[in-house]
């Protein structure tokens, strides 16, 4: 990679290193006369190695770069040319602000509520190749975003608990949400649903939901259940390389709010409950395997969110992390041995 003096690899804080593999890779910029032009240019110029990187690794941080705001973010992945994944058009059910076309608040959530570990819209057929995450106000206390290498995750889970991890192979899973009739700013999934399927009526809401192949239930107080069509747990990345690529933790650990109860949340493809033994061992694992980033103002962390799992830690003060999606891709599963 073609990069000029000031800009170097260097280790952060905290940074794992399972499997000889940094994690998360960190480039520095040390050097003041570096400006947000020569940034640029150089995302630019090396932008397929840094994907290829963020694909490694699972995760690349840039600190220290002249991007102090919102502005410096969009340029920034801009250079990376890579395509835009709008907010709009996820299924995604964290309420979020837009600040330019592709960057937007993270999630709205209020500092309390801690976000558990999890891929980016695994839980819906539409997700995100890549993350970007950017802090715009660093937090006084907490609000480190926990960063886990799925990768590793899976084969420890592999090992310790094969006979769920091949239920999660042949079976995949299916969640369940209740959306509200309003946004509501206090849960970390209060994206009503007309936002979530982009409609104004129950007759749009019906016909995008079984154009997804969801099913679903209108319920009295003007929310919308919702189930998915079964969707895979697990993705191989590269071959022989498997991913935990779904939502399990986070569903099971966090999908509560004054609508849903995590009890509900998730199930098997074919509809029999998860193990609960062994959920625990994936909900311990992705702790042990977490690394933490401290956000400083101006840090950007580039995720392949097909490798690395994200959460949200609680937090006191303000903070603002702001994120960006690129490059939409698909999912689907077939339950093996067919549909119950
Ligand atoms: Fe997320």
């Amino acid at each position: 990679m073609n990069t000029p003096t000031g800009i170097r690899l260097s280790p952060v804080p905290d940074q794992r290193h399972e499997s000889d593999s940094d994690f998360p890779l960190a480039y520095l910029c040390d050097d003041s006369a570096i400006d947000l032009d020569q940034t640029c240019n150089w995302v630019g110029e090396n932008r397929d190695q840094l994907l290829a990187l963020a694909t490694e690794h699972g995760a690349v941080a840039f600190r220290g770069f002249p991007t102090p705001n919102v502005e410096g973010f969009d340029r920034f992945i801009t250079s990376l040319m890579i395509e835009n994944f709008p907010y709009e058009k996820s299924l995604s059910n964290a309420v979020r602000i837009n600040r330019t076309p592709r960057v937007f608040s993270a999630n709205e959530a209020p500092p309390d509520v801690r976000i558990f570990f999890h891929h980016e819209m695994a839980q819906t057929p539409i997700y995100p190749k890549y993350i970007l995450f950017f802090c715009e106000v660093a937090p006084e206390i907490g609000g480190e975003t926990p960063l886990c290498r799925s990768d590793i995750l899976y084969s420890r889970l592999a090992e310790r608990c094969p006979e769920f991890a091949a239920k999660c192979e042949q079976a995949g899973l299916q969640y369940t949400n209740v959306m509200p009739g309003s946004n509501d700013p206090n849960s970390g999934m209060g994206r009503s649903w007309q936002s979530t399927l982009g409609v104004d009526s129950k007759e749009g809401a019906e016909a995008r939901l079984e154009s997804l192949g969801y099913t679903y239930q209108w319920l009295e107080n003007g929310c919308l259940k919702a189930t998915t069509p079964p969707l895979p747990a697990v993705m191989e990345t590269t071959p022989g390389q498997k991913t935990f690529f779904n939502q399990l933790i986070a569903a099971y650990c966090g999908w509560k709010d004054e609508r849903n109860d995590p009890s509900e949340a998730i199930r098997h493809g074919d509809g029999s409950r998860l193990d609960a033994d062994a959920v625990r061992v994936a909900i311990d694992l992705s702790e042990e395997l977490a690394y933490d980033h401290r956000w400083q103002v101006g840090d950007i962390v580039l995720l392949d969110n097909t490798v690395a799992m994200h959460a949200r830690r609680s937090f006191e003060g303000t903070r603002k992390v702001l994120a960006s999606l690129a490059e939409m891709r698909t999912q689907s599963f077939a339950v093996q041995g067919g549909p119950r």
